[in-house]
């Protein structure tokens, strides 16, 4: 189901005249608090930048608290497995790559790219081996991310995976972005696609008035169309250079859709009469910890080349610094929120922008249940290391939870 909405001013002809049943046909009591909920693991998630997994050497990734040991092989194939030895559960990130095999590095012991173990080295002749070793996930390697499958393994095969024609395309160079950010990660599906922050980039982006053109939303995504007028003001260079402006200086306004659509956000930036993005961005914030108090923000924002040659090339430092500065204010937001509720122990805001009501939505109701925080500790999952049960995920897929109410003013006019 597609719920199409006006904006704020009701511009949108696609507008429903009033608030429609909700995606999961919930009308009403306590929400749960959307910073309690956990992202499915039943997607694709990067973990790590492809050039910081070397050729036979292992890196120390992690998905929501689960630590996970890559390893790019010899073939320059990479490998996932769980970060614990099933002998003496030390880190086989600690270990050591040999070929497509990697060997822990406390007593030796072998493992295959799917977990098993291929040799124990001392182990006496007609000693029974353990019948399991650790746990594999499912790995793709695009876009110069490392990809993980932290859920069911079956489900790998058939979850979409992320579709980006501007990546690799000679019309586009790529910048990408991975940074841990101290929030959940809701609060940054929230802040990007809330473009009435922009005070927050005054200084960076001069005076900006964003209008809201209109919004869709269906029980997986939120999509907003955002009309930005410049308004005066200084703003830093890369800035001109990034926008509708372009290469060219002119002062036209741009039109930018933003688009959660589980687990992924996007964003595409328009000039109002181009047909075009002059640039887009996909973004994945993956938890880190058990508790997903924190996220790594994996970021490729691919740009469009201009007319003249070498030009991108030249203003490629001045476009990073740009987004550094903008990047450095959202977070430093991002991270305040996360605070205000880690003080308060819940979520006390009083939010009422309605398309920020509805991707908290599908935020929740996609996500599934945290374990209590005793049991965060553990990794808050079933680990087969060493037990023999079979290697299933950490959860039986999405759940269902309530949405927060809605204010009266939720309807639209
Ligand atoms: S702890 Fe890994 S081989 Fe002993
Ligand atoms: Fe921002």
């Amino acid at each position: 189901m597609t719920e199409a909405r006006p904006g704020v001013d009701g511009r949108s002809a696609a507008g429903a005249a009033s608030a429609p049943p909700r995606p999961d046909g919930h009308r009403g009591g306590a929400p749960a608090d959307l910073r309690r909920i956990g992202i499915d693991p039943d997607h694709w998630y990067p973990v790590a930048v492809s050039r910081k997994v070397h050729r036979q050497r292992t890196f120390a990734a992690v998905f929501a608290g689960e630590r996970i040991a890559l390893y790019r092989g010899r073939s320059g194939k990479v490998y996932a497995l769980e970060d614990r030895c099933a002998h003496r559960q030390v880190p086989l990130s600690m270990g050591v790559v040999e070929d497509e095999i990697l060997r822990c590095c406390y007593h030796a012991w072998a493992y295959r790219g799917n977990g098993r173990i291929s040799q124990i080295p001392y182990l006496p002749k007609g000693c029974e081996r353990p019948p399991r070793g650790v746990r594999s996930y499912p790995v793709r390697e695009a876009f110069g991310l490392v990809f993980v499958f932290p859920g069911d393994p079956e489900k790998a095969e058939s979850a979409p995976f992320p579709v980006l024609p501007e990546f690799g395309s000679p019309t586009h160079r790529t910048m990408t972005f991975s940074r841990t950010v101290k929030c959940h990660y809701s609060f940054m599906h929230e802040n990007l696609l809330d473009m009435n922050h922009q005070f927050l980039h005054r200084g960076v982006l001069g005076r900006i008035k964003p209008e809201l053109l209109g919004y869709e939303t269906g029980p997986r995504f939120v999509e907003a169309r955002y009309l930005f007028v410049p308004a005066g003001g200084r703003k830093d260079r890369g800035a001109g250079l990034l926008s509708a402006e372009g290469f060219g200086g002119k002062d036209r306004p741009d039109v930018i859709t933003i688009r959660t659509e589980y687990p992924y956000q996007t964003l595409h930036d328009v000039p109002e009469d181009a047909e075009l993005p002059a640039f887009s961005l996909w973004a994945a914030y993956v938890p880190e910890d058990a508790e997903q108090r924190t996220n790594h923000a994996y970021g490729l924002l691919m740009i469009a080349k201009p007319p003249v040659p070498g030009a991108l090339h030249v203003a490629w430092p001045f476009i990073r610094r740009f987004t550094e500065r903008v990047f450095a204010q959202d977070r430093m937001a991002v991270e305040a929120e996360q605070r205000a509720w880690d003080e308060q122990g819940a979520d006390r805001n009083h939010e009422v922008f309605p398309l920020i009501l509805d991707v908290r939505d599908v935020l929740r109701s996609n996500g599934v249940p945290l374990p209590a925080p005793q049991e965060a500790g553990s990794g808050g999952v079933p680990s087969v290391n060493g037990h023999g049960a079979a290697a299933d995920g950490p959860a039986d897929g999405a759940v269902q939870v309530p949405p927060e109410p809605r204010p009266a003013d939720r309807r639209q006019p």
